[in-house]
């Protein structure tokens, strides 16, 4: 807790006993808050401009705290200040240091304000940062997934359902899902900015205040779209930590389905892609292992991301209103999950650079499991009139026949397909060339060559 000049606590006026030195070291957050210093220094410059402006404080104690605060931010950024242990937050400790520099006047900075949404506007102008950085992290996993989409349209894999051979697809169309999912993160992330973007300052403790305060100002100011409308939920609400959390997760689970896909490719037994050496590690007794460690941390790491969001879904749960000591923990969890997350995207960056595809293998994998025995259906409904059942039915005895004769679809002959329908002919052989079947899938979202093209130019719209 900030001390006055006697070195104690500014509330030891009414508290007289010292508090238990035990609880004051875990009740300091000053570790954790101090990231908030410039949100800080920036709020309370404009606060006090504020109190000027509205002839709430005079202009020569109004320049006193700016010179102070700027002092202050000079100290900081120079590795010169002090945060104190004793200081029970970053307010306390930089409003302490401001009694130091300027004397009693620092005493105005906290008219017509509390700790309360002090500490709110601080924690929102870092999570627009904080929001505005992810944004640009994934816009850069995004280009770098459209580069190798656009080096990998005529790539063919086989896609899977149940992890068993489906249909044939483009590698670019898959690679492109990812977009898709980032897509998403980035309108939960925007969707979010919007609650930030309204102004807490000024609702102080909990009422509101009888100074004759101008919201308008500060939230102009600061940026901010508009000011906050109701104090008492001002103060309890972390429904914006919340959404940042759970924003997280999201794209955190994004990045783990990705990496676990990738774990299965790289492995001897998929063999669809492998790791160049930047991003595997060794084994300690088996000399010719590669391991995707890289892959497999970014998985491991979403289970904390989600922890982080459970924690502060519990604190909130029985937390009647207002403010309460339980909401201090909000910072660490939201500081924790976007260190988190900032890290998983880069990595995931480092693995999409680092990877070479085993096109040979993708076509190999795509030719077995009967993977074009839909085109066939569709063809005979289309050809044929069949309904779509009947037809399904007829290129199942086909698939049978394929099993038995130990087969692919492609080699099978002419007379052999005519066994099962004899209103077949020639033209069902081009359905088993993989390449046919991609390029016709041709309903949009779908993953023929053309869609892919159109879909990438339109992806790099957004980045
Ligand atoms: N460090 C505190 C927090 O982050 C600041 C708010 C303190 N308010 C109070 N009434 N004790 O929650």
């Amino acid at each position: 807790m900030s001390k006055n000049k006697n070195n104690k606590p500014v509330w030891s006026t009414r508290i007289k006993k010292n508090s238990s030195s035990l609880f004051a070291k875990v009740g300091s957050s000053i570790d954790v808050d101090k990231r908030l210093y410039r949100q800080d220094i920036q709020a309370s410059t404009i606060h006090v401009e504020m109190l000027l402006k509205k002839k709430i404080i005079s202009l020569q104690v109004k320049n006193k705290i700016v010179w102070g605060l700027k002092k202050i931010l000079n100290e900081i950024t120079k590795k010169k200040f002090n945060f104190d242990k004793q200081s029970e937050d970053i307010h306390m400790s930089i409003e302490k240091r401001l009694f130091e520099i300027i004397g009693e006047d620092a005493g105005f900075i906290h008219t017509a304000r509390s700790r309360n949404d002090q500490v709110l506007v601080d924690f929102k102008l870092w999570m627009i940062e904080a929001t505005n950085d992810i944004i640009k992290e994934i816009n850069s996993n995004t280009s770098s997934i459209l580069k190798i989409a656009e080096k990998n349209i005529f790539t063919i894999m086989p896609s899977f359902t149940h992890l068993k051979n489906a249909q044939p697809i483009s590698f670019a169309h898959y690679i492109l899902a990812y977009v898709e999912m980032f897509e998403r993160d980035k309108k939960r992330f925007l969707n979010n900015r919007e609650s930030l973007m309204e102004n807490p300052l000024g609702v102080a403790a909990i009422a509101g205040t009888s100074f004759d305060i101008d919201r308008e100002y500060t939230t102009k100011k600061l940026k901010f779209k508009k000011p906050t409308g109701n104090s008492i939920d001002t103060v309890s609400d972390r429904d914006f930590v919340l959404d940042f959390l759970y924003s997280i997760s999201v794209c955190s689970n994004h990045i783990s389905r990705f990496a676990e896909e990738f774990i299965l490719w790289n492995s001897d037994a998929f063999d669809l892609i492998k790791l160049k050496d930047k991003v595997v590690t060794g084994s300690s007794i088996m000399p010719q292992k590669k391991n995707p460690d890289t892959l497999e941390y970014l998985r491991g790491k979403t289970g904390n991301v989600y922890g982080n969001l459970f924690s502060m879904m519990t604190i909130l749960k029985g937390l009647p209103l207002s403010y309460f000591k339980d909401l201090q923990d909000d910072k660490e969890l939201a500081f924790k999950s976007f260190d988190q997350i900032k890290i998983c995207l880069q990595i995931m960056r480092e693995v999409l650079n680092n990877f070479i595809v085993n096109k040979k293998k993708m076509i190999q994998l795509a030719e077995t499991g009967y993977t074009t025995a839909t085109d066939l259906a569709d063809h005979i409904v289309k050809e044929h009139k069949y309904p779509f059942r009947k037809a399904y039915l007829v290129t199942t005895k086909i698939v049978n026949l394929a099993e038995k004769k130990g087969k692919k679809l492609q080699e099978l002959t002419m007379q052999e397909i005519k066994s099962v329908d004899k209103k077949l002919s020639e033209d069902v052989l081009k359905l088993f060339n993989l390449k046919n079947s991609v390029k016709s899938k041709k309903s949009y979202g779908g993953t023929s060559f053309e869609n892919i093209k159109k879909m990438i130019k339109k992806y790099k719209m957004n980045v």
